[in-house]
């Protein structure tokens, strides 16, 4: 699949929900090819990488995760769905630790998460991160951005950094862009570079919180054709996102939240094709209505 090095794009004229349903519809077209989605071995890995175990958290008096359990192996593609408030985004944030949690355990490769110190920054490069919004340095080059970490948390010197920062690069479709700031890229290009980033430190799992989200329509499937690629080559990936079809053809497997809880998991079919609970349908009903 290509993945298309679209010079910036401006032009709020273009935005809208018709495009939006397009860009929708690209990924909703190659949705049957993707139910069985091609990777033979995804989830057929039986090694646990991300384990919570009866996992809750409370925000004072709120209780946003209620007993939590949730496997994820290595090479599977898992898929967080849900409506606005559910707890998607702390799910994410408490498993490469930006939040804590109250009771229960989560572990990574077999490894309980570290509360703080050395063994905590080593996990966070374990876990890869991409936000909604790119969070990139702004001051700095396109490739320095995605050489930083590692020379500091990995240690490689400049030229391995920049080899491999190039190839990422390369990977995601911007290596043109090299020698930019992120202000003269596209938030498509942007978020790609975001991706580069994170791989730069090469995580176990990369973990994905709407991260098409804040795109301009025409951008989100550059950036989902990224993410497919990367599930292609056997990354373990946690994505929290309300494009269905990219859930259809990329996801091993769908869980669907409502108030901290788990109402449904399955396959992308099982859920999407008979789903059990009312408050799925509900919501499916509402975001497959746009
Ligand atoms: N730092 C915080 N302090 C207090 N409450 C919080 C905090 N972060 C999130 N919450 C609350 O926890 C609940 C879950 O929030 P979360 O951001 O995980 O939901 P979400 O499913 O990601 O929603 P969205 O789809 O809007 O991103 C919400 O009620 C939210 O208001
Ligand atoms: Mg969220």
């Amino acid at each position: 699949m290509a993945v298309g090095d679209s010079d910036k794009q401006e032009g709020s004229a273009a935005r809208g929900d018709r495009e939006t349903s397009a860009a929708r519809a690209a990924y909703e077209g190659s949705a049957d090819a993707g139910a069985a989605n091609g990777r033979a071995d995804a989830s057929q890995g039986d090694r646990p990488l991300v384990e919570l175990d009866h996992v809750d958290k409370y925000f004072g008096t709120l209780h946003v995760l209620k007993d939590i359990s949730l496997s994820v192996s290595t090479g599977e593609v898992l898929v967080i769905i849900g409506p606005s408030g559910s707890g998607k985004s702390t799910l994410c944030r408490t498993i490469n630790r930006l939040e804590s949690i109250d009771s229960g355990e989560i572990r990574i490769d077999g490894e309980p998460l570290p509360q703080e110190g050395r063994q905590l920054t080593r996990l966070r490069a374990e876990v890869g991160m991409v936000f909604q919004s790119f969070n990139l340095f702004s001051h700095k080059t396109i490739l320095e951005n995605v050489t930083l970490a590692p020379r500091k948390v990995r240690g490689i010197s400049v030229s391995q950094a920049k080899r491999e920062g190039m190839d990422l690069l390369a990977r995601v479709g911007v290596d043109s862009q090299s020698g930019k700031l992120p202000s003269q890229l596209s938030g498509g290009q942007q978020q790609r570079v975001a991706i580069a980033r994170s791989l730069a430190m090469h995580p176990k799992v990369m973990l994905f919180d709407e991260p098409t989200s804040a795109l301009d329509p025409e951008m989100i499937n550059e950036v989902l054709d990224v993410m497919v690629k990367l599930a292609n080559e056997g990354m373990t990936m946690i994505v929290v996102t309300h494009e269905m079809g990219f859930a259809r053809q990329a996801a091993d497997r769908v869980v669907f939240m409502a108030d901290g809880e788990i109402l449904e998991e399955g396959t992308p079919e099982e859920f999407f094709d008979h789903t059990k609970t009312d408050r799925a349908k509900d919501f499916l009903g509402k975001i497959l209505a746009h």
